[in-house]
Protein backbone atom coordinates (compact mmCIF):
# COMPACT_ATOMS: atom_id res chain seq x y z
CA UNK A 1 0.00 0.00 0.00
CA UNK A 2 1.23 3.48 -0.94
CA UNK A 3 1.83 5.95 2.20
CA UNK A 4 1.32 9.49 0.64
CA UNK A 5 3.39 12.19 2.31
CA UNK A 6 0.82 13.88 5.00
CA UNK A 7 1.78 18.01 4.35
CA UNK A 8 2.39 19.32 7.62
CA UNK A 9 -0.22 20.76 9.47
CA UNK A 10 -2.69 18.41 8.25
CA UNK A 11 -4.40 14.89 9.73
CA UNK A 12 -3.94 11.18 7.73
CA UNK A 13 -7.66 10.47 7.04
CA UNK A 14 -9.40 8.00 9.40
CA UNK A 15 -11.03 4.72 8.41
CA UNK A 16 -11.72 0.89 8.08
CA UNK A 17 -7.95 -0.81 7.53
CA UNK A 18 -8.45 -2.32 3.97
CA UNK A 19 -7.85 -6.05 3.01
CA UNK A 20 -5.29 -6.35 0.39
CA UNK A 21 -6.55 -6.36 -3.01
CA UNK A 22 -10.25 -6.06 -2.31
CA UNK A 23 -9.85 -3.31 0.34
CA UNK A 24 -12.99 -2.58 2.47
CA UNK A 25 -15.35 -4.36 -0.18
CA UNK A 26 -16.27 -7.27 2.08
CA UNK A 27 -17.89 -3.90 4.96
CA UNK A 28 -19.54 -1.88 2.01
CA UNK A 29 -21.40 -4.34 1.22
CA UNK A 30 -24.70 -4.66 -0.81
CA UNK A 31 -26.26 -1.39 1.00
CA UNK A 32 -23.50 1.27 1.12
CA UNK A 33 -26.14 3.98 1.93
CA UNK A 34 -26.31 1.86 5.18
CA UNK A 35 -23.14 0.16 6.10
CA UNK A 36 -20.92 4.18 4.84
CA UNK A 37 -23.80 5.60 7.22
CA UNK A 38 -23.09 3.14 10.03
CA UNK A 39 -19.00 4.03 9.72
CA UNK A 40 -19.59 7.71 9.80
CA UNK A 41 -20.66 7.22 13.65
CA UNK A 42 -17.36 5.67 14.16
CA UNK A 43 -15.10 7.35 11.99
CA UNK A 44 -16.81 10.88 11.53
CA UNK A 45 -18.31 12.92 8.80
CA UNK A 46 -14.88 12.79 6.60
CA UNK A 47 -13.29 8.97 6.28
CA UNK A 48 -11.91 7.14 3.93
CA UNK A 49 -12.36 3.50 2.83
CA UNK A 50 -10.37 1.67 -0.13
CA UNK A 51 -12.43 -0.09 -2.65
CA UNK A 52 -10.37 -2.25 -4.42
CA UNK A 53 -6.78 -0.61 -4.64
CA UNK A 54 -8.46 2.87 -4.74
CA UNK A 55 -8.85 5.30 -1.67
CA UNK A 56 -12.40 6.48 -1.98
CA UNK A 57 -13.33 9.63 0.53
CA UNK A 58 -17.06 9.42 2.09
CA UNK A 59 -18.23 13.04 3.02
CA UNK A 60 -21.33 12.90 5.22
CA UNK A 61 -22.96 15.47 7.59
CA UNK A 62 -25.10 18.49 6.17
CA UNK A 63 -21.87 21.15 7.32
CA UNK A 64 -18.96 19.36 5.67
CA UNK A 65 -20.87 18.23 2.41
CA UNK A 66 -21.35 22.35 2.29
CA UNK A 67 -18.42 23.08 3.05
CA UNK A 68 -16.68 20.42 0.40
CA UNK A 69 -19.38 21.32 -2.55
CA UNK A 70 -19.85 24.88 -1.53
CA UNK A 71 -17.16 26.82 -0.01
CA UNK A 72 -14.82 24.79 -1.46
CA UNK A 73 -16.58 23.83 -4.75
CA UNK A 74 -13.99 23.92 -7.59
CA UNK A 75 -11.60 21.58 -5.48
CA UNK A 76 -14.73 19.21 -5.63
CA UNK A 77 -16.39 19.13 -8.50
CA UNK A 78 -14.65 16.54 -10.78
CA UNK A 79 -15.61 13.42 -11.80
CA UNK A 80 -13.12 10.12 -11.30
CA UNK A 81 -12.66 8.12 -14.26
CA UNK A 82 -14.53 5.03 -13.37
CA UNK A 83 -14.57 1.98 -15.98
CA UNK A 84 -18.54 2.29 -16.27
CA UNK A 85 -18.42 5.69 -17.07
CA UNK A 86 -16.50 4.92 -20.30
CA UNK A 87 -19.45 3.61 -21.43
CA UNK A 88 -22.03 5.86 -20.89
CA UNK A 89 -22.57 7.51 -24.21
CA UNK A 90 -19.45 6.20 -25.31
CA UNK A 91 -17.81 8.15 -22.18
CA UNK A 92 -18.87 11.39 -23.73
CA UNK A 93 -21.51 12.13 -21.34
CA UNK A 94 -21.85 15.49 -19.96
CA UNK A 95 -22.96 13.96 -16.29
CA UNK A 96 -20.39 11.43 -15.90
CA UNK A 97 -16.94 11.83 -18.33
CA UNK A 98 -13.93 13.05 -17.26
CA UNK A 99 -14.30 16.32 -19.21
CA UNK A 100 -11.81 19.33 -18.23
CA UNK A 101 -13.07 21.48 -16.13
CA UNK A 102 -13.75 24.07 -19.44
CA UNK A 103 -15.25 21.66 -21.91
CA UNK A 104 -17.65 20.67 -18.84
CA UNK A 105 -18.77 24.40 -17.81
CA UNK A 106 -19.34 25.08 -21.67
CA UNK A 107 -21.22 21.81 -22.14
CA UNK A 108 -23.37 22.51 -18.57
CA UNK A 109 -24.38 25.90 -19.72
CA UNK A 110 -25.52 24.93 -22.71
CA UNK A 111 -27.58 21.76 -21.54
CA UNK A 112 -28.83 24.31 -19.11
CA UNK A 113 -30.29 26.94 -21.17
CA UNK A 114 -31.46 24.06 -23.56
CA UNK A 115 -33.67 22.76 -20.62
CA UNK A 116 -35.02 26.00 -19.94
CA UNK A 117 -35.76 27.74 -22.74
CA UNK A 118 -37.69 24.48 -24.07
CA UNK A 119 -39.79 23.46 -20.73
CA UNK A 120 -40.49 27.44 -20.59
CA UNK A 121 -41.54 27.61 -23.76
CA UNK A 122 -45.15 28.76 -24.35
CA UNK A 123 -47.59 25.89 -24.93
CA UNK A 124 -49.59 24.95 -28.36
CA UNK A 125 -52.84 26.24 -26.47
CA UNK A 126 -53.60 29.41 -23.77
CA UNK A 127 -54.63 27.24 -21.61
CA UNK A 128 -50.90 26.33 -20.76
CA UNK A 129 -48.67 28.37 -19.40
CA UNK A 130 -45.80 26.72 -20.35
CA UNK A 131 -44.64 23.07 -22.71
CA UNK A 132 -43.83 21.35 -19.96
CA UNK A 133 -47.05 21.85 -18.14
CA UNK A 134 -48.59 21.41 -21.41
CA UNK A 135 -46.94 17.83 -21.96
CA UNK A 136 -47.95 16.99 -18.01
CA UNK A 137 -51.54 17.38 -18.41
CA UNK A 138 -51.26 15.63 -21.66
CA UNK A 139 -49.45 12.56 -20.53
CA UNK A 140 -51.26 12.70 -16.98
CA UNK A 141 -54.65 12.69 -19.13
CA UNK A 142 -53.31 9.33 -21.42
CA UNK A 143 -51.43 7.59 -18.17
CA UNK A 144 -54.97 7.91 -16.25
CA UNK A 145 -56.98 6.31 -19.07
CA UNK A 146 -53.96 3.84 -19.50
CA UNK A 147 -54.12 2.37 -15.92
CA UNK A 148 -57.98 2.85 -16.22
CA UNK A 149 -58.05 0.33 -18.89
CA UNK A 150 -55.54 -2.40 -17.47
CA UNK A 151 -57.58 -2.54 -14.17
CA UNK A 152 -61.02 -3.42 -16.48
CA UNK A 153 -59.12 -5.92 -18.26
CA UNK A 154 -56.63 -7.20 -15.50
CA UNK A 155 -57.56 -6.37 -12.31
CA UNK A 156 -54.36 -4.81 -11.11
CA UNK A 157 -51.33 -2.91 -12.70
CA UNK A 158 -47.51 -2.28 -12.03
CA UNK A 159 -47.50 1.22 -11.49
CA UNK A 160 -43.34 1.49 -12.87
CA UNK A 161 -44.49 0.08 -16.55
CA UNK A 162 -46.61 2.72 -16.96
CA UNK A 163 -45.34 6.02 -15.02
CA UNK A 164 -41.95 5.36 -16.87
CA UNK A 165 -43.83 5.91 -20.35
CA UNK A 166 -45.43 9.18 -19.16
CA UNK A 167 -42.45 11.11 -17.73
CA UNK A 168 -40.07 9.43 -20.55
CA UNK A 169 -42.82 10.99 -22.92
CA UNK A 170 -42.39 14.54 -21.11
CA UNK A 171 -38.94 14.42 -22.10
CA UNK A 172 -39.31 12.66 -25.31
CA UNK A 173 -41.77 15.80 -26.00
CA UNK A 174 -38.89 18.81 -25.03
CA UNK A 175 -35.91 17.02 -26.51
CA UNK A 176 -36.88 15.07 -29.72
CA UNK A 177 -40.93 16.59 -30.32
CA UNK A 178 -42.43 13.52 -30.31
CA UNK A 179 -44.13 11.15 -28.13
CA UNK A 180 -44.95 7.14 -27.85
CA UNK A 181 -48.04 5.09 -26.76
CA UNK A 182 -48.27 3.52 -24.23
CA UNK A 183 -47.39 -0.26 -26.12
CA UNK A 184 -44.63 1.16 -28.05
CA UNK A 185 -41.93 -1.73 -27.91
CA UNK A 186 -39.23 0.46 -29.33
CA UNK A 187 -39.43 2.73 -25.90
CA UNK A 188 -40.64 0.24 -23.69
CA UNK A 189 -38.08 -2.06 -24.35
CA UNK A 190 -35.38 0.75 -23.29
CA UNK A 191 -37.02 2.52 -20.91
CA UNK A 192 -37.66 -0.87 -18.81
CA UNK A 193 -34.58 -1.95 -19.10
CA UNK A 194 -33.07 0.90 -16.75
CA UNK A 195 -32.98 -0.90 -13.75
CA UNK A 196 -29.71 -2.59 -14.89
CA UNK A 197 -27.76 0.60 -15.77
CA UNK A 198 -28.43 2.04 -12.48
CA UNK A 199 -27.55 -0.51 -10.36
CA UNK A 200 -24.34 -0.26 -12.63
CA UNK A 201 -23.14 2.88 -11.94
CA UNK A 202 -24.58 3.24 -8.06
CA UNK A 203 -21.29 4.33 -5.97
CA UNK A 204 -19.29 1.54 -5.15
CA UNK A 205 -20.03 -0.94 -7.72
CA UNK A 206 -16.61 -2.91 -7.23
CA UNK A 207 -15.90 -3.38 -11.24
CA UNK A 208 -15.31 0.12 -10.95
CA UNK A 209 -12.28 -0.62 -8.92
CA UNK A 210 -11.18 -3.75 -8.82
CA UNK A 211 -9.68 -4.28 -12.54
CA UNK A 212 -9.82 -8.09 -12.45
CA UNK A 213 -13.11 -8.11 -12.01
CA UNK A 214 -13.80 -6.51 -15.24
CA UNK A 215 -12.26 -9.85 -17.20
CA UNK A 216 -14.81 -11.67 -15.05
CA UNK A 217 -18.21 -12.40 -16.96
CA UNK A 218 -21.34 -10.85 -15.55
CA UNK A 219 -23.82 -10.67 -16.64
CA UNK A 220 -25.04 -7.33 -14.94
CA UNK A 221 -22.10 -5.80 -17.21
CA UNK A 222 -23.28 -7.45 -20.13
CA UNK A 223 -26.84 -5.79 -19.85
CA UNK A 224 -24.95 -2.89 -19.20
CA UNK A 225 -23.36 -2.69 -22.34
CA UNK A 226 -26.25 -3.32 -24.69
CA UNK A 227 -28.35 -0.88 -22.93
CA UNK A 228 -25.65 1.56 -23.15
CA UNK A 229 -25.44 0.68 -27.10
CA UNK A 230 -29.59 0.65 -27.64
CA UNK A 231 -29.79 3.70 -25.97
CA UNK A 232 -27.25 5.48 -28.24
CA UNK A 233 -28.73 4.17 -30.96
CA UNK A 234 -31.86 5.40 -30.20
CA UNK A 235 -30.82 8.98 -29.59
CA UNK A 236 -28.82 8.50 -32.69
CA UNK A 237 -31.65 7.72 -35.11
CA UNK A 238 -33.70 10.75 -33.69
CA UNK A 239 -30.71 13.10 -34.51
CA UNK A 240 -30.05 12.01 -37.76
CA UNK A 241 -33.63 12.68 -38.25
CA UNK A 242 -33.33 16.02 -36.96
CA UNK A 243 -30.39 16.70 -38.98
CA UNK A 244 -32.19 15.53 -42.08
CA UNK A 245 -35.24 17.91 -41.87
CA UNK A 246 -32.95 20.83 -39.53
CA UNK A 247 -34.73 24.64 -40.38
CA UNK A 248 -32.67 27.10 -39.23
CA UNK A 249 -36.07 29.31 -39.17
CA UNK A 250 -37.70 26.40 -37.17
CA UNK A 251 -36.73 25.37 -34.10
CA UNK A 252 -38.66 22.55 -33.11
CA UNK A 253 -36.91 20.85 -29.59
CA UNK A 254 -34.00 20.92 -27.55
CA UNK A 255 -31.84 18.41 -30.59
CA UNK A 256 -32.52 21.75 -33.47
CA UNK A 257 -31.45 24.20 -31.10
CA UNK A 258 -28.26 22.06 -30.47
CA UNK A 259 -27.53 21.60 -34.01
CA UNK A 260 -28.38 25.03 -34.29
CA UNK A 261 -25.45 25.78 -31.75
CA UNK A 262 -23.14 23.89 -34.15
CA UNK A 263 -23.51 25.72 -36.97
CA UNK A 264 -23.47 29.20 -34.86
CA UNK A 265 -20.42 27.82 -33.77
CA UNK A 266 -18.71 26.74 -36.95
CA UNK A 267 -19.43 31.17 -38.00
CA UNK A 268 -17.59 32.02 -34.54
CA UNK A 269 -14.35 32.17 -34.79
CA UNK A 270 -13.50 33.52 -31.56
CA UNK A 271 -15.09 31.01 -29.08
CA UNK A 272 -12.85 30.33 -26.65
CA UNK A 273 -13.83 26.37 -25.82
CA UNK A 274 -13.83 24.66 -29.01
CA UNK A 275 -16.65 21.90 -28.70
CA UNK A 276 -16.72 18.51 -31.29
CA UNK A 277 -20.32 18.38 -32.73
CA UNK A 278 -20.67 15.33 -30.99
CA UNK A 279 -20.22 16.69 -27.62
CA UNK A 280 -22.47 19.26 -28.23
CA UNK A 281 -25.51 17.25 -29.36
CA UNK A 282 -24.53 14.82 -27.12
CA UNK A 283 -25.64 16.45 -24.74
CA UNK A 284 -29.57 15.44 -25.53
CA UNK A 285 -28.40 11.98 -24.77
CA UNK A 286 -27.72 12.99 -21.08
CA UNK A 287 -30.55 15.05 -20.64
CA UNK A 288 -32.87 12.06 -22.13
CA UNK A 289 -31.51 9.60 -19.94
CA UNK A 290 -31.23 11.79 -16.75
CA UNK A 291 -34.79 12.73 -16.88
CA UNK A 292 -36.73 10.00 -17.43
CA UNK A 293 -35.19 7.36 -14.80
CA UNK A 294 -35.17 10.37 -12.07
CA UNK A 295 -38.50 11.29 -11.80
CA UNK A 296 -40.03 7.84 -12.96
CA UNK A 297 -38.30 6.76 -9.72
CA UNK A 298 -40.11 9.33 -8.15
CA UNK A 299 -43.40 8.92 -8.87
CA UNK A 300 -43.08 5.21 -8.29
CA UNK A 301 -42.19 6.09 -5.06
CA UNK A 302 -44.79 8.18 -4.04
CA UNK A 303 -48.00 5.76 -5.68
CA UNK A 304 -45.80 3.64 -2.80
CA UNK A 305 -46.72 5.87 -0.01
CA UNK A 306 -49.97 6.48 -1.11
CA UNK A 307 -51.00 3.23 -1.02
CA UNK A 308 -49.32 2.57 2.33
CA UNK A 309 -50.75 5.56 3.54
CA UNK A 310 -54.35 5.25 2.70
CA UNK A 311 -55.50 7.93 5.51
CA UNK A 312 -53.01 10.43 3.66
CA UNK A 313 -53.88 9.40 0.77
CA UNK A 314 -57.32 11.10 1.32
CA UNK A 315 -56.11 13.97 2.92
CA UNK A 316 -54.07 14.71 -0.22
CA UNK A 317 -57.12 14.45 -2.22
CA UNK A 318 -59.19 16.57 0.14
CA UNK A 319 -56.91 18.99 -0.24
CA UNK A 320 -57.19 19.49 -3.76
CA UNK A 321 -61.16 18.62 -3.89
CA UNK A 322 -61.22 22.13 -1.76
CA UNK A 323 -58.49 24.20 -3.22
CA UNK A 324 -58.93 23.44 -6.68
CA UNK A 325 -62.21 21.44 -7.22
CA UNK A 326 -62.81 18.64 -9.24
CA UNK A 327 -63.82 20.36 -12.42
CA UNK A 328 -60.43 21.26 -14.11
CA UNK A 329 -57.09 19.61 -14.14
CA UNK A 330 -54.52 21.10 -11.48
CA UNK A 331 -51.79 23.38 -13.17
CA UNK A 332 -48.27 24.76 -11.72
CA UNK A 333 -50.00 27.39 -10.32
CA UNK A 334 -51.61 25.64 -8.20
CA UNK A 335 -48.54 24.67 -6.22
CA UNK A 336 -48.71 27.47 -3.44
CA UNK A 337 -52.38 26.01 -2.74
CA UNK A 338 -51.63 22.41 -2.05
CA UNK A 339 -48.98 22.54 0.98
CA UNK A 340 -49.43 18.86 2.05
CA UNK A 341 -48.65 17.92 -1.83
CA UNK A 342 -45.76 19.91 -1.39
CA UNK A 343 -44.97 18.40 2.00
CA UNK A 344 -45.52 14.86 0.96
CA UNK A 345 -43.23 14.92 -2.44
CA UNK A 346 -40.55 16.82 0.09
CA UNK A 347 -40.99 13.52 2.90
CA UNK A 348 -40.44 11.20 -0.40
CA UNK A 349 -37.69 12.53 -0.95
CA UNK A 350 -35.91 12.62 2.12
CA UNK A 351 -37.72 8.99 3.39
CA UNK A 352 -36.97 7.00 0.14
CA UNK A 353 -33.32 9.20 -0.54
CA UNK A 354 -33.93 7.41 -3.71
CA UNK A 355 -30.69 9.10 -5.01
CA UNK A 356 -28.63 7.96 -1.88
CA UNK A 357 -25.16 9.23 -3.01
CA UNK A 358 -24.82 12.01 -5.94
CA UNK A 359 -22.81 10.86 -8.86
CA UNK A 360 -19.05 10.38 -7.66
CA UNK A 361 -16.96 13.62 -7.49
CA UNK A 362 -13.32 13.65 -8.02
CA UNK A 363 -10.92 16.30 -6.29
CA UNK A 364 -9.01 18.26 -8.94
CA UNK A 365 -6.07 19.06 -6.85
CA UNK A 366 -4.56 18.40 -3.30
CA UNK A 367 -7.21 19.83 -0.59
CA UNK A 368 -7.81 19.46 2.90
CA UNK A 369 -11.37 18.99 4.54
CA UNK A 370 -12.29 19.29 8.53
CA UNK A 371 -8.03 18.80 8.79
CA UNK A 372 -7.76 16.34 6.98
CA UNK A 373 -5.52 15.71 3.64
CA UNK A 374 -7.06 14.95 0.57
CA UNK A 375 -4.76 14.53 -2.67
CA UNK A 376 -5.94 15.43 -6.27
CA UNK A 377 -7.84 12.90 -7.73
CA UNK A 378 -9.37 10.99 -5.18
CA UNK A 379 -12.59 9.49 -5.60
CA UNK A 380 -15.39 11.15 -3.25
CA UNK A 381 -18.57 9.87 -2.03
CA UNK A 382 -21.19 12.08 -1.26
CA UNK A 383 -24.24 11.07 1.16
CA UNK A 384 -26.74 11.84 0.41
CA UNK A 385 -29.01 9.40 2.66
CA UNK A 386 -26.89 9.85 6.06
CA UNK A 387 -28.04 13.48 5.79
CA UNK A 388 -31.82 12.86 5.11
CA UNK A 389 -31.89 10.21 7.88
CA UNK A 390 -29.21 12.31 10.79
CA UNK A 391 -31.06 12.18 13.84
CA UNK A 392 -29.02 15.51 13.97
CA UNK A 393 -31.61 16.87 11.38
CA UNK A 394 -34.77 14.74 11.66
CA UNK A 395 -37.08 13.77 14.67
CA UNK A 396 -38.15 9.98 14.21
CA UNK A 397 -36.16 10.74 10.34
CA UNK A 398 -37.29 6.37 10.12
CA UNK A 399 -40.89 7.38 10.09
CA UNK A 400 -42.56 9.19 6.97
CA UNK A 401 -43.87 12.17 8.33
CA UNK A 402 -44.99 14.79 5.49
CA UNK A 403 -46.17 17.06 8.60
CA UNK A 404 -42.46 17.65 9.55
CA UNK A 405 -42.27 20.42 6.69
CA UNK A 406 -45.75 22.23 7.81
CA UNK A 407 -46.25 24.89 9.60
CA UNK A 408 -48.65 24.15 13.01
CA UNK A 409 -51.67 25.09 10.71
CA UNK A 410 -50.94 23.03 8.57
CA UNK A 411 -51.22 26.15 5.77
CA UNK A 412 -47.60 26.98 5.01
CA UNK A 413 -44.35 24.72 3.88
CA UNK A 414 -41.41 25.71 6.10
CA UNK A 415 -39.09 26.98 3.35
CA UNK A 416 -36.20 26.09 5.80
CA UNK A 417 -36.84 22.65 6.60
CA UNK A 418 -37.82 21.61 3.35
CA UNK A 419 -34.12 22.98 2.48
CA UNK A 420 -32.47 20.73 4.34
CA UNK A 421 -33.92 17.79 2.08
CA UNK A 422 -30.38 16.71 -0.13
CA UNK A 423 -31.43 15.05 -3.32
CA UNK A 424 -29.94 16.94 -6.29
CA UNK A 425 -26.37 17.55 -4.90
CA UNK A 426 -25.19 21.01 -4.14
CA UNK A 427 -22.67 23.54 -5.56
CA UNK A 428 -21.16 23.32 -8.95
CA UNK A 429 -22.18 20.00 -9.60
CA UNK A 430 -26.11 20.35 -8.70
CA UNK A 431 -28.80 18.94 -10.85
CA UNK A 432 -29.61 21.04 -13.54
CA UNK A 433 -33.18 19.38 -13.71
CA UNK A 434 -33.60 20.23 -10.44
CA UNK A 435 -36.90 22.84 -11.16
CA UNK A 436 -38.26 20.32 -13.78
CA UNK A 437 -38.00 17.86 -11.97
CA UNK A 438 -39.98 19.24 -8.83
CA UNK A 439 -42.67 20.99 -10.98
CA UNK A 440 -42.75 18.32 -13.41
CA UNK A 441 -43.30 15.40 -10.33
CA UNK A 442 -45.76 17.73 -8.43
CA UNK A 443 -47.94 18.43 -11.18
CA UNK A 444 -48.35 14.76 -12.08
CA UNK A 445 -49.39 13.72 -8.59
CA UNK A 446 -51.41 16.27 -8.22
CA UNK A 447 -53.37 14.49 -11.35
CA UNK A 448 -53.23 11.42 -10.32
CA UNK A 449 -54.07 11.88 -6.80
CA UNK A 450 -57.25 13.98 -7.84
CA UNK A 451 -58.58 11.39 -10.35
CA UNK A 452 -57.39 7.56 -9.20
CA UNK A 453 -57.19 5.60 -5.80
CA UNK A 454 -55.13 4.12 -5.39
CA UNK A 455 -54.62 0.76 -3.37
CA UNK A 456 -52.94 -2.31 -2.52
CA UNK A 457 -53.60 -5.61 -4.59
CA UNK A 458 -55.45 -7.93 -2.03
CA UNK A 459 -52.92 -11.02 -1.03
CA UNK A 460 -49.86 -9.24 -2.31
CA UNK A 461 -47.74 -8.35 0.00
CA UNK A 462 -45.18 -4.72 -0.80
CA UNK A 463 -41.62 -4.90 -0.19
CA UNK A 464 -40.44 -1.33 0.09
CA UNK A 465 -36.62 -2.58 0.42
CA UNK A 466 -34.88 0.03 -2.02
CA UNK A 467 -32.62 -2.02 -4.40
CA UNK A 468 -29.21 0.03 -4.76
CA UNK A 469 -28.49 1.66 -7.45
CA UNK A 470 -27.32 5.14 -8.77
CA UNK A 471 -31.22 5.49 -8.34
CA UNK A 472 -32.98 2.99 -5.88
CA UNK A 473 -36.13 1.53 -6.73
CA UNK A 474 -38.53 -0.43 -5.10
CA UNK A 475 -39.48 -4.28 -6.05
CA UNK A 476 -41.88 -4.10 -8.89
CA UNK A 477 -45.23 -4.79 -7.65
CA UNK A 478 -48.88 -4.88 -8.66
CA UNK A 479 -51.84 -2.04 -7.19
CA UNK A 480 -55.27 -1.26 -8.07
CA UNK A 481 -57.10 1.82 -8.72
CA UNK A 482 -60.68 3.05 -9.33
CA UNK A 483 -61.49 6.71 -11.10
CA UNK A 484 -62.54 9.10 -8.34
CA UNK A 485 -66.56 9.39 -8.35
CA UNK A 486 -67.58 12.14 -10.91
CA UNK A 487 -64.02 11.84 -12.27
CA UNK A 488 -65.16 10.98 -15.97
CA UNK A 489 -62.94 9.96 -19.06
C1 LIG B 1 -27.12 15.55 -11.86
C2 LIG B 1 -30.77 14.44 -8.80
C3 LIG B 1 -33.99 15.09 -12.37
C4 LIG B 1 -30.39 16.39 -15.37
C5 LIG B 1 -27.85 15.16 -10.74
C6 LIG B 1 -27.25 14.76 -9.49
C7 LIG B 1 -28.27 14.46 -8.62
C8 LIG B 1 -29.51 14.67 -9.34
C9 LIG B 1 -28.13 14.00 -7.18
C10 LIG B 1 -25.75 14.64 -9.21
C11 LIG B 1 -25.20 15.80 -8.46
C12 LIG B 1 -23.74 15.60 -8.13
O1 LIG B 1 -23.05 14.83 -8.81
O2 LIG B 1 -23.29 16.19 -7.15
C13 LIG B 1 -31.94 14.48 -9.52
C14 LIG B 1 -33.25 14.13 -8.97
C15 LIG B 1 -34.16 14.31 -9.98
C16 LIG B 1 -33.42 14.77 -11.15
C17 LIG B 1 -33.51 13.65 -7.54
C18 LIG B 1 -35.65 14.08 -9.99
C19 LIG B 1 -36.43 14.00 -8.94
C20 LIG B 1 -33.30 15.55 -13.47
C21 LIG B 1 -33.91 15.95 -14.73
C22 LIG B 1 -32.89 16.31 -15.58
C23 LIG B 1 -31.64 16.14 -14.85
C24 LIG B 1 -35.42 15.99 -15.00
C25 LIG B 1 -32.92 16.82 -17.00
C26 LIG B 1 -33.96 16.89 -17.76
C27 LIG B 1 -29.19 16.24 -14.69
C28 LIG B 1 -27.87 16.40 -15.30
C29 LIG B 1 -26.93 16.17 -14.28
C30 LIG B 1 -27.70 15.86 -13.07
C31 LIG B 1 -27.57 16.75 -16.76
C32 LIG B 1 -25.39 16.21 -14.38
C33 LIG B 1 -24.86 17.55 -13.93
C34 LIG B 1 -23.33 17.62 -13.99
O3 LIG B 1 -22.66 16.59 -13.88
O4 LIG B 1 -22.81 18.75 -14.13
N1 LIG B 1 -29.23 15.09 -10.63
N2 LIG B 1 -32.08 14.85 -10.82
N3 LIG B 1 -31.93 15.69 -13.58
N4 LIG B 1 -29.06 15.91 -13.35
FE1 LIG B 1 -30.58 15.48 -12.08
Amino acid sequence: VFQTKIPPGLRRLPGPKPLPIIGNVLEVGSKPYLSLTAMCKQYGHVFQIQIGMRPVVVLSGSDVVRQALIKQGEEFAGRPDLYSFRFINNGKSLAFSTDQAGVWRARRKLAYSALRSFSSLRGTTPEYSCVLEEHVCKEGEYLIKQINSVMMAEGSFDPFRYIVVSVANVICGMCFGRRYDHNDQELLSLVNLSDEFVQVVGSGNPADFIPLLRFLPSTTMKKFLSINDRFMAFVEKIVSEHYATFNKDNIRDITDSLIDHCEDRKLDENSNIQLSDEKIVGIVNDLFGAGFDTVSTALSWSVMYLVTNPELQERLFQEIESNIGLDRSPVLSDKHNLPLLEAFFLEMLRHSSFLPFTIPHCTSKDTSLNGYFIPKDTCVFINQWQINHDPELWKDPSSFQPERFLSSDGTEVNKLEGEKVLAFGLGKRRCIGEVIARNEVFLFLAILIQRLQFRTKPGELLDLTPEYGLTMKHKRCHLQATLRARSEL
